[in-house]
């Protein structure tokens, strides 16, 4: 039997991205398709996801639902992978210019609720036959915005409709979709439902929760974050539910999407290169130093950084250490948006030290592989994460990370420590504790090894040959569906 699974998730690439989410949504299902599973996605029907989509035909009316006029599900496909997208048309939610969250203000919308509610709603109508020409096995609700998808099939289930397994994946606990309990009544869901044992959460609708309480099986993207996220230090007040549910939580991990971030392959950079022919990684440091004012020195040592600029990334740790950076004739280059505290904190960094440290606000996906390709070394301190995949594609581009030994960062970054550097096992710099002396003894460490170019090269080569293609988190995702029942 082909296992047939949908998606739900606020994000795809290319269609629409702010952060990994999209990549992995974009991603997983073609891998998944290779390995013979059938998977679909369902989308909230933004502006940026009916346009990408192609030959975006009528599937069902699903009448009137939260509030708003009637809501219509379309079904559409995604060049050049072919996965077949669901898109949920309601206007009056979605038709929004910029970001599927924020307003221009750059707060919440305040119906966010009855939107993200209307999205796990419809995957549960679509896993209920609202598509007369497709069923999934199972629903595989992505993060909180489709964290009601499980509640909604598990009350259609008590109104008699044939069960739909779901999986609830974590790709960030600190994001939970809370609301005002007030707000419960609009979201169509039974009356008890309102509980302690449901998607009640200290006096608040979470629809994180409620994934986490209504889902058969739990995954979030590492190994790591899985142990921490049940620990009190890093369960967001969730670890508590976390443990009771240890024995259906699987950490996955990431993978990166090679066609799209290899420098073999890479359209969006200066110059391709491959792991035995890296002069092109030297004209791609020349072009990211023209292009963002740096001077234009082969032998400084240049940091990149891409990234929301938010607590969780530690960006505030990272600016404590630019004047070590500096002085010791490193350069740093940041892309990135957010917080407007960290956004000032970047642009002064770069008006004190014109020509060794430049920032751009903004999301920029070209420049976002320009970075990555021309940096020497790509930074990721968080505080926590989840996975992070940025690090993953610096593997792949030669730029050996800088990262916090935490969550996936952890899982997939050996630090060039001595005994590392001897067992051929380095692929970058980790430090441990959160604090400027951890962040700068790993940038000392970096700028030891540089001096050492044998060692270095030896580190990068290391670094590109390290595989974390999609099929392995594929293969894991299939295992937990066969737990399912779903063979
Ligand atoms: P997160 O999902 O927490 O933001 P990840 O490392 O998993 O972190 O994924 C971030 C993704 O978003 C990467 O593809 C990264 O290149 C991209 N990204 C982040 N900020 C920007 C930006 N300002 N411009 C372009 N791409 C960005
Ligand atoms: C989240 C996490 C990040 C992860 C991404 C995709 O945004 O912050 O660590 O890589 O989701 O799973």
């Amino acid at each position: 039997m082909t296992v047939c699974v949908l998606h739900a998730a606020a994000e795809m690439f290319p269609l629409l991205k702010t952060g990994g989410l999209a990549d992995v949504v974009g991603a997983l299902p073609p891998a998944q398709s290779q390995l013979g599973t059938n998977a679909r996605v369902v989308l909230p029907g933004f502006p940026a996801v009916t346009a990408g989509l192609d030959d975006l035909q009528p599937v069902a009316d699903l009448g009137h639902a939260f509030g708003v006029g009637s809501v219509r599900l379309e079904r559409g496909v995604l060049a050049p992978h072919g996965v077949v997208v669901y898109v949920v048309r309601c206007d009056p939610f979605y038709d929004r210019p910029g970001n599927p969250y924020l307003d221009g203000a750059h707060r919440s919308y305040a119906d966010n609720d009855r939107r993200f509610a209307l999205l796990g709603w419809a995957a549960a109508r679509i896993a209920t036959g609202a598509d007369p020409a497709w069923k999934p096995h199972i629903v595989h609700a992505h993060d909180w915005h489709a964290g009601l998808a499980p509640a909604y099939l598990r009350a259609f289930q008590r109104s008699g409709a044939a069960k739909v397994a779901s999986v609830m994946t974590v790709h960030n606990l600190a994001y939970q979709g809370t609301f005002p309990a007030s707000e419960f009544g609009v979201l169509q869901l039974p009356g008890d439902f309102y509980a302690v044992e449901g998607v009640e959460f200290y006096g608040h609708v979470s629809f994180l929760k409620a994934g986490l309480y209504y889902a058969d099986r739990i995954t979030t993207v590492s190994p790591t974050y899985a142990r921490e996220i049940q620990t009190q230090a890093h369960g967001a007040g969730l670890h508590g539910l976390l443990q009771t549910r240890t024995h259906d939580i699987t950490g996955i991990l990431n993978g990166v999407d090679y066609s799209i971030w290899s420098p073999t392959v890479d359209d969006a950079i200066a110059s391709k290169y491959t792991v035995s022919k890296m002069s092109g990684k030297s004209k791609c440091k020349t072009a990211l130093q023209e292009r963002m004012g740096l001077a234009r020195d082969d032998d400084a040592l240049l940091f990149g950084v891409v990234s929301r600029l938010t607590e969780q990334k530690g960006l505030d740790l990272l600016l404590s250490a630019v004047p070590d950076i500096v002085q010791r004739g490193g350069q740093l280059v940041v892309l990135g948006t957010g917080d407007p505290a960290l956004e000032t904190g970047m642009k002064n960094a770069a008006a004190a030290h014109p020509g060794a440290v430049a920032v751009e606000l903004g999301f920029d996906e070209t420049l976002s592989h320009s970075i990555i390709a021309g940096s020497d070394v790509v930074m990721v301190p968080s505080r926590f994460e989840p996975c992070g995949l940025t690090q993953l594609y610096a593997l792949a581009y030669g730029a050996p990370p800088l990262v916090h030994r935490v969550g996936g960062l952890a899982d997939t970054v050996v630090d060039s420590s001595l005994e590392n550097l001897a067992d051929d096992l380095a692929t970058g710099f980790v430090f441990d504790t959160f604090d400027r002396a951890g962040i700068v003894g790993a940038i000392r460490r970096a700028f030891a090894l540089k001096a050492r170019r044998s060692e270095w090269k030896a580190v990068v080569k290391r670094a590109m040959g390290r595989n974390f293609g999609w099929e392995a988190a594929a293969l894991a995702y299939s295992e937990v569906y066969q737990g399912l029942g779903a063979h």
